[in-house]
């Protein structure tokens, strides 16, 4: 095993319970507010717009004011390359609409202003946040203040970059790609860039030709979509008369946060999958190494190993790290050894012959391309997070996996012990020689989640502290505690079998003491996924995502908030998505 390198950081805070109550609940001595919710105006000069309790913005207000279902989300100093706690940029995600709350009367009469509108409310807000004194707040306006959505020019960089496949008769080049959909999990570049994630885009294609592509069903394209109902007004997201439009989703995006005039871009050699996050490390060689999780039942790990290498000294130059290097997918060996399996044309069966007739079919149909190398079927991995202390040594969260042993699906294995994984594991993985860049590594469970008064012994785990299930946000801060949120369903929150334990919550872990221990618990219907810090570790911010689901289906017009009024209480006209600011009241550091 590797040493630390730093001394342990110790948990100072005393653990919370359970909550079912409607509001963010956070230790003795601890503060949480709310700092910017959807609708929020953005903060763009001359165009800030209030929200409307009756969600009557328009779908061009909705444009310049924050999206909906805020989700991964980092923090960049102020200016470029600085390092101070009081004055910042917050990149984050708006993963997806729900079309109920989001106008007036739901989704009753549908129209193309509507589908405008629930486009404007997906992709990344970028914010300008300052700590008065007082507390953090918005600053607005600001030369930063930026929204990008699913109709912001985004550019297409790696081996899909101009590919057949990716050619539409709108960009005949395949060069230019509009939007960004499904934002999930994000990740953070040492040269100062947001990564933002695309995960259930398939959700906005339809295509009912009655003809599905092997690749179009291994991403689960079907003729219904996942009800945004997009497709009948813009035709862009109908794939009878659009075939590759669907071939531009499912990319990581790199995001310049410093530059609201820089255009983002989709680095194709990290391969097209259902993507939750972007975890970047630099490898001793100076590689960039990208870790990523593609959330669906059975699907892989990856990891991405830059070509070029990172060079403090040069940030345009590390622009174009990601788009040039090998693309992996994780097999996790039953003796505990583990391999990085290459995603090269010409390699591994990824023939012409087998379907794949350059490296850019590898990475559009990257799913295809992992079953072929023989990579290990996981239970959903979600969040990945790098120990800042032990280098190569690396966590994902596999949030859940009711499917594992069910009649015709895979059964337990060794990565994935459990068959009805109801509360998901946390697996821990140590590079070779702990270098990033490794082909090969050392595995072990870190942790088995579950409730120790299961009714069945398969739910009962092994977590050391406070129960928690279906793990998802992952993040180690800087001092080396790492945090865990958890996305337990709205189907089955505080009930069944996880009766009892309350709303959605976040738990902190030492890794050398493997003590969990309960800090934050979200308002009702909310899962907790998004977080960051500042440098000093006396800020944290994180997200809260769609409380009060299910207070509004999508073919339901908005409700009352009977099941929650977060976060403005009495006056909610709806619930809403929003950042929090959690501070010690003594000004101390988070967790401490
Ligand atoms: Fe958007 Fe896998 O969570
Ligand atoms: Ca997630
Ligand atoms: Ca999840
Ligand atoms: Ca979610």
């Amino acid at each position: 095993s590797v040493p630390f390198t730093k001394k342990t950081p110790l948990l100072g805070f005393k653990s919370i319970p359970f909550s079912s109550d409607d509001r963010v609940v956070v230790p003795e001595g601890y503060s949480a507010d709310v700092l910017y919710a959807w609708g929020d105006p953005v903060g763009i000069k001359g165009n800030m717009p209030a929200f409307k309790q009756d969600a009557s913005n328009s779908a061009a207000e909705q444009a310049v004011q924050a999206g909906m279902h805020h989700d991964g989300m980092s923090y960049f100093p102020l200016p470029l390359a600085a390092t101070g706690s009081k004055h910042g940029l917050l990149a984050m995600n708006h993963e997806y609409t729900d079309d109920g709350l989001l106008h007036v009367d739901g989704m009753k009469k549908w129209n193309a202003d509507k589908v405008l509108k629930s486009q404007h409310a997906h992709g990344v807000s970028v914010i300008e946040v300052e700590d008065t004194g007082k507390g953090w707040r918005v600053v607005r306006p600001s030369k930063y203040a930026r929204r990008i959505h699913a109709n912001t020019p985004i550019a297409i960089s790696g081996p899909a970059r101009g590919h057949k496949l990716m050619q539409t008769e709108a960009d005949p080049q395949g060069v230019e790609i509009l939007g960004t959909l499904n934002n999930c999990a994000n990740g953070q570049t040492p040269w100062g860039t947001y990564l933002t994630c695309e995960e259930n885009w398939d959700g906005y294609f339809v295509n009912d030709s009655g003809t599905l592509s092997a690749n179009e069903k291994r991403y689960g394209i079907n003729n219904k979509g996942a009800g945004y109902n997009w497709a009948v007004e813009d035709f862009r997201f109908d794939l009878q008369l659009n075939p590759n439009e669907a071939n531009r989703f499912g990319w990581v995006v790199e995001i310049d946060p410093f530059d609201a005039s820089a255009k983002p871009v989709k680095h194709t050699a990290l391969g097209r999958f259902k993507h939750e996050g972007a975890t970047v490390t630099i490898a001793p060689s100076g590689h960039a190494v990208v870790y990523m999780g593609d959330d669906q039942r059975f699907e892989y790990i990856y990891k991405f190993v830059s070509r070029n290498k990172y060079n403090a000294k040069n940030r345009k130059a590390n622009m174009g790290l990601l788009s040039e290097g090998t693309l992996y997918v994780a097999r996790f060996n039953a003796d505990g050894a583990g391999e990085w399996l290459p995603l090269v044309h010409g390699q591994n069966g990824l023939t012409a012959e087998n379907g794949f007739a350059d490296q850019g079919e590898v990475v559009i149909m990257a799913r295809l391309a992992a079953d072929k190398v023989g990579a290990i079927k996981m239970d959903r991995p979600e969040w990945i997070a790098v120990d800042p202390r032990r280098p190569g040594s690396v966590y994902c969260t596999l949030t859940n996996n009711s499917d594992r042993g069910k009649d015709g699906k895979p059964g337990a294995d060794a990565a994935n012990p459990r068959n009805g994984n109801l509360f998901g594991h946390i697996m821990h993985w140590q590079e070779n020689g702990s270098d990033a860049a490794a082909l090969g590594f050392k595995w072990d469970i870190f942790v088995l989640a579950g409730r120790p008064d299961a009714a069945k012994a398969e739910h009962v785990g092994n977590i050391k502290g406070d129960a928690f299930g279906s793990p998802d946000g992952l993040k180690f801060d800087h001092n080396g505690v790492l945090w865990v949120q958890t996305d337990v369903s709205t189907s089955t929150v505080n009930m069944k079998e996880y009766k009892d334990m309350g709303n959605n919550q976040m738990v902190a872990v030492v890794p050398e003491t493997g003590e969990f221990r309960r800090f934050l618990v979200g308002p009702k219907g909310c899962e907790i996924t998004g977080l960051a810090f500042t440098p000093d570790m006396k800020t944290m911010f994180v997200n809260i995502q769609h409380p009060g689901e299910p207070d509004s289906e999508r073919n339901d017009p908005a409700k009352p908030t009977a099941i929650s009024r977060w976060p403005d209480g009495a006056n909610a006209g709806r619930p809403r998505a929003g950042t929090v600011v959690v501070r010690k009241l003594n000004g101390g550091v988070i967790g401490s």
